[in-house]
């Protein structure tokens, strides 16, 4: 199997941003974890600041991928291009948070993403992400 996963914005400053919300694991540990658990299946890992950028991600890995694993940050709440190409990719896509983001701010509460996502994976710090690949191991293709 097949998978990709994509971090959005501010998520290279794991470790060292608001480690009270986001737990103290860097990015490249979690990755690592992730790794170690995909046992024998492919993974591919990114991290981009840019729509842009997660956007031609999605579409030049999209015959590749089984599964998307995705924590687009704060694009979350407002990007209609990256919930569109997630939908036109027609990849199974599951949406990964850190945080709790239905407890935080009222801006962080709608997610435009969740609606092309199998599932939502929140509030589990990095453990989030190894739900979210546990999810996909157990489905399968
Ligand atoms: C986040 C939640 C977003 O609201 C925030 O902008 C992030 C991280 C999370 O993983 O909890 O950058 O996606």
């Amino acid at each position: 199997m097949n998978i990709l996963v994509i971090n959005g914005p501010n998520l290279n400053l794991l470790g060292e941003r608001e480690n009270s919300i986001y737990g103290a694991r860097t990015l490249r540990e979690i990755n690592m974890d992730m790794m170690t658990s995909a046992r024998g299946h492919k993974i591919k890992f990114f991290q981009k600041n840019g729509e842009g950028e997660i956007i031609s991600l999605i579409h030049k890995y999209r015959k590749w991928a089984d599964w998307l694993i995705i924590n687009p940050g704060a694009y979350t709440h407002y990007s209609y291009a990256i919930r569109d190409a997630i939908e036109a990719s027609g990849l199974k896509a599951l949406e990964v948070h850190l945080s709790d983001i239905a407890k935080r701010e009222p801006f962080r509460k709608k997610s435009v993403i969740k609606p092309v996502c199998r599932k939502q994976f929140k509030g589990l710090k990095d453990k989030s992400y190894l739900e979210a690949l546990r999810f996909c191991l157990k489905n399968g293709k």
